[in-house]
């Protein structure tokens, strides 16, 4: 089966990739030259565990290649996939569609025979039907249909995620394709991931309300956290207290410094659109979104406090930027939300991330100073921050690191650590919604 990817991006390429271990026969294209000529060359754009195998091995078996060019490969496509970005629309909250309608048409000049386009980019509902109507205007004798296949993978985890997913959702209106769609993800059979069969609007919409959903547990538990903190509760007993009602689930409750990434913002705020645009409340979506923005600026006010009341003139390492640990992705990440504010109030920023500081670089004001190493960042700092829980931060040699510190004040946003051990190493130590 021949597939084309549109967009090599972090869902284009693990998607492709994959798709290419299922045994197709894979083009990722891109428009960005230097991430093909990267790949082309055998190096991997982005940072994603098992990525770089996973790819080397396909382009070596000849069943994945790299290319800008949309023409042969998508006029010899079976399945042509548009993985491209749908930011955020600049003023409005929109899902931006430029990227996805600029490949439907530039993939309409070059079908031949029969094709499927299959939106896997997280798109507003109607967006295939847009899709529809840009390529059947572009090239009215295409063979052709649309159908909608959203991805769910998380970046840290993306090709077990994509290789075991926990369903696959297929929005689709014709036999033909979703007969060539389910022959695709046939390798999955024998692990019986559940295949959703739907029409376009409803898989458009089953990818938003999840993420949204899973946004909404985050502030549910950042809220409670807050209250724990004025009532003398632990948020880890709560959690895990309601956790284990399976009606609950335990995933998705660690209470943190709010949610980032390049999926739950975007999408929480492109949902509240989508209903604004059809009459249609989404009031729970709005309040999560509202505390999310909030919960940034109580750790602002958090490590303020820890601080004796001001950033000014103090000197804090900064250890995580990047929204969660095992990715290279700063998009949204809380930690260009804090970090500006921390400035803006006198403080200075040294900072460290194992994977994240190439792109933090361009991100962050440039009066923050990177390190490549953990001890060399809290040298002379007045306190210490976690923001991400990357696992080398897990067994720190917390001795030697409160030595190099001028002072010992330890603000962990995720929680890792225990109060009592903190305590003992001689930390004055702060966490979130946990007694001190
Ligand atoms: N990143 C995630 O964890 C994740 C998970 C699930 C769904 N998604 C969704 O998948 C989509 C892609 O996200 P991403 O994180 O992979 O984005 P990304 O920015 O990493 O990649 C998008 C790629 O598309 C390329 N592109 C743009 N226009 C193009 C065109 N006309 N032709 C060819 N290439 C083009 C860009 O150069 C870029 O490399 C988004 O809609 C996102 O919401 C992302």
């Amino acid at each position: 089966m021949n597939v084309v990817m549109i967009g090599s991006g972090y869902v284009g390429l693990v998607s492709g990739a994959c798709f290419a271990e299922f045994g197709a026969a894979v083009t990722c294209i891109d428009v960005d030259q230097s991430k093909i000529d990267q790949l082309n060359a055998g190096k991997i754009p982005i940072y994603e565990p098992g990525l770089d195998d996973l790819v080397a091995r396909n382009a070596a078996a000849g069943r994945l290649q790299f290319t800008t060019e949309y023409d042969p490969v998508v006029g010899a496509a079976d399945l042509v996939f548009i993985a491209v970005g749908t930011p955020t629309r600049r003023g409005d909250g929109h899902a931006d569609l430029v990227y996805v309608y600029e490949a439907a048409r530039q993939i309409a000049t070059h079908l031949s025979g029969y094709t499927v386009i299959v939106d896997k980019s997280t798109v507003p509902v109607g967006t295939a039907r847009q899709v529809e109507r840009i390529i059947r205007e572009s090239n009215p004798a295409a063979d052709f249909d649309v159908a909608s296949n959203p991805e769910f993978l998380r970046e840290g985890a993306a090709i077990s995620d994509f290789m075991r997913p926990d369903r696959v959702v297929l929005g689709v209106e014709s036999e033909r394709a979703e007969k060539l769609l389910r022959e695709l993800y046939r390798p999955l059979n024998l692990i019986e991931a559940p295949v959703l069969v739907t029409n376009l609007e409803s898989a458009e919409l089953v990818k938003y309300a999840s993420n949204a959903f899973l946004a909404t547990k985050i502030s549910f538990i950042n809220e409670i956290a807050n209250l724990c903190e004025h009532v003398g509760a632990d948020v880890h007993a709560v959690a895990r207290g309601m956790g284990l009602d399976g009606r609950i689930g335990k995933k998705f409750l660690h209470a943190g410094p709010g949610y980032g990434g390049s999926c739950f913002p975007k999408d929480t705020t492109a949902l509240i659109r989508i209903a604004q645009e059809h009459g249609a409340s989404c009031r729970i979506v709005e309040a999560t979104v509202e505390v999310n923005a909030a919960q940034k600026a109580r750790m602002v006010k958090k490590i303020r406090e820890a601080l004796g009341g001001s950033e000014s003139g103090k000197t804090i390492a900064v250890l995580g930027l990047t929204f969660k640990p095992e990715t290279d992705d700063m998009r949204d990440s809380p930690s260009l939300a804090i970090i500006p504010n921390l400035i803006d109030k006198g403080a200075v920023i040294h900072a460290h991330d194992p994977q994240g500081m190439r792109e933090a670089r361009e991100q962050l004001p440039g009066q923050v100073k990177f390190f490549d190493h953990v001890h060399d960042a809290v040298t002379g700092v007045d306190a210490i921050v976690l923001m991400t829980e990357w696992n080398e931060y897990r067994g720190l040699d917390f001795i030697q690191l409160k030595k190099r510190m001028n002072d010992n004040v330890f603000i962990d946003l995720r929680n890792v650590y225990e109060s009592a051990v903190m305590k003992e190493l001689g930390f004055e130590y702060f966490c979130v919604g946990r007694p001190a």
